[in-house]
């Protein structure tokens, strides 16, 4: 690949594909833990289903063929990510070189199919061992972490130019850790949280954006000369009636919670005022000392990785934690957690440029699960014209925000392929490629060849344009 062209890529998550669980020496994460103990596994994934086997990406000769297909699709960057605990399989202490050797081959077979690799190094997979003591709680999983991608730095950094220390923290903490703590307790609504646990929850946050600052600090510690980012779910809010200020108000403190938090901790190594007040109303004792702000701005992001699929539109409600209720879908069609608005994605990405400083921005993951309606089988090719149309929408709406100067640097769609689906099991399927999960086979969607097109489309142009200039 040309240093610095524009990255065509797909995303994944080492749960979501290896399966390999008991293999090679690698230890549990709360994950295995999740699926695996049956009192709690249907309440946080909706059906018994675990990442045991997922879609055998851990074993080499399938993911060699799957290097194939991408390589025929004509991407030029995947984004994977690391189990934690293939690596530590306690999550700190003794390295198990097996599960090292694993990623280093992986990274190696990827660059020589000309693809640049991008490495995620938490992709919600915490080791069990060190969750039982406290997890992102613990104020010790701040080193924990930083120790681990130290040696993933040594590990990969001569070869990974890219790397994304978390994914979606805020959901991580805010979202699945809440499922499944109400599971435990046997709560029949385990998606519906309290104030009680909003409060309990942000430290914990706060912890993990401490751990991603000293993460970055730790890279650039090693000199390794690439670039380090994060990936944040980021849901532009939209008041369901904006006549009403109740709404509007709501939707503002929504857009603090879910998209300004993390953006300005990241990227301005800050809180915002209105946040910091919301959850202390939820939790007195939580504040934020001085010498951690400083710590994260001295430490910021060298780019932001967006994840988006909808925008969130939000209701004043005041029977919920923050006032709101974010779950309103004004459409029948779910492209997974709200509407199809590619607009929302070209004013995120124009947001960022202005109130932001025009960082440089990777779309880390982007893309739809409608369900059956559009997974449609019709001799030897899948219909799935909903995600065809999403992902090429989308892909518009970023080019359009990069020739308006936003600093866009790539695009992943989520996902190459069918795989686990965190609390929706192998019942939702989001690939550009069909899996079939009992014989692991694989089928290219339309989807796929439409991307295809767009990829050699723009790539071509984009090319022809850096000749011209
Ligand atoms: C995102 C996750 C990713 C995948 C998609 C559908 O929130 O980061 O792992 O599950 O949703």
């Amino acid at each position: 690949m040309a240093d610095g062209e524009f990255l065509w890529g797909a995303a994944s998550a080492a749960y979501q594909v290896e399966g390999g669980w008991r293999d090679g020496g690698r230890g549990l994460s709360k994950w295995d833990v999740y699926t695996n103990d049956e009192r709690i596994t249907e309440a946080v994934v909706g059906v018994q289903h675990t990442g045991n086997d997922a879609i055998n990406a851990y074993d080499r000769a399938q993911y060699l063929k799957d290097i194939a297909l991408m390589r025929d699709l004509g991407l030029n960057a995947y984004r994977f990510s690391v189990s934690w605990p293939r690596v530590l399989p306690d999550g700190t202490g003794e390295v198990n070189q097996t599960g090292l050797d694993y990623y280093s081959r992986f990274v190696d077979d990827l660059i020589a199919a000309g693809i640049t690799p991008l490495a995620t190094l938490y992709h919600w997979d915490f080791p069990a061992g060190l969750f039982a003591r406290g997890g992102w709680h613990n104020r010790d999983s701040i080193a924990w972490f930083r120790d681990y991608a130290a040696v993933m730095f040594r590990a990969l950094g001569d070869r990974v130019r890219h790397f994304i220390t978390m994914n979606e923290p805020f959901i991580d903490i805010f979202y699945m850790d809440l499922i499944a703590e109400n599971a435990r307790a046997g709560r029949s609504e385990s998606r519906r949280f309290t104030s009680e646990q909003y409060g309990r929850q942000a430290p914990a946050l706060h912890n993990l954006f401490l751990a991603h600052a000293e993460t970055v600090a730790e890279y650039r510690r090693q000199r390794q000369g690439g670039m380090i980012g994060i990936a944040l779910p980021l849901s532009p809010t939209i008041p369901v009636d904006p006549a009403s200020p109740d709404d509007v108000s709501a939707a503002h403190l929504v857009d603090g919670v879910i998209n300004r938090w993390s953006l300005d901790a990241v990227v301005k190594g800050s809180y915002p005022d209105d946040v910091v007040a919301a959850l202390k109303a939820h939790n007195p004792d939580f504040s934020v000392s001085d010498v951690d702000l400083a710590t994260m701005k001295a430490n910021r992001a060298d780019f932001v990785g967006v994840n988006f699929y909808s925008p969130a539109y939000v209701r004043a409600d005041p029977n919920s934690p923050l006032g709101a209720d974010r779950d309103i879908n004004p459409d029948t069609v779910k492209a997974f957690n709200g509407p199809v608005r590619p607009a929302a994605l070209h004013g995120l990405l124009l947001r960022i440029r202005d109130e932001y400083g025009n960082p440089p921005v990777m779309i880390t993951e982007n893309g739809a699960g409608f369900g059956d309606i559009d997974e449609v089988r019709d001799g030897d090719a899948i219909h799935d014209p909903l995600r065809t149309d999403y992902i090429r929408r989308h892909v518009e709406a970023t080019l359009e925000a990069k020739a308006e100067g936003a600093d866009i640097r790539g695009y992943m769609v989520w996902s190459l392929f069918d795989n686990f689906e965190w609390i929706q099991g192998y019942t939702r399927r989001f690939g550009m490629v069909y899996v079939d999960f009992h014989t692991q086979e694989r089928t290219p969607k339309d989807s796929f060849y439409a991307y295809r097109d767009l990829i050699a489309r723009h790539r071509g142009a984009m090319v022809r344009g850096r000749e011209a200039g």
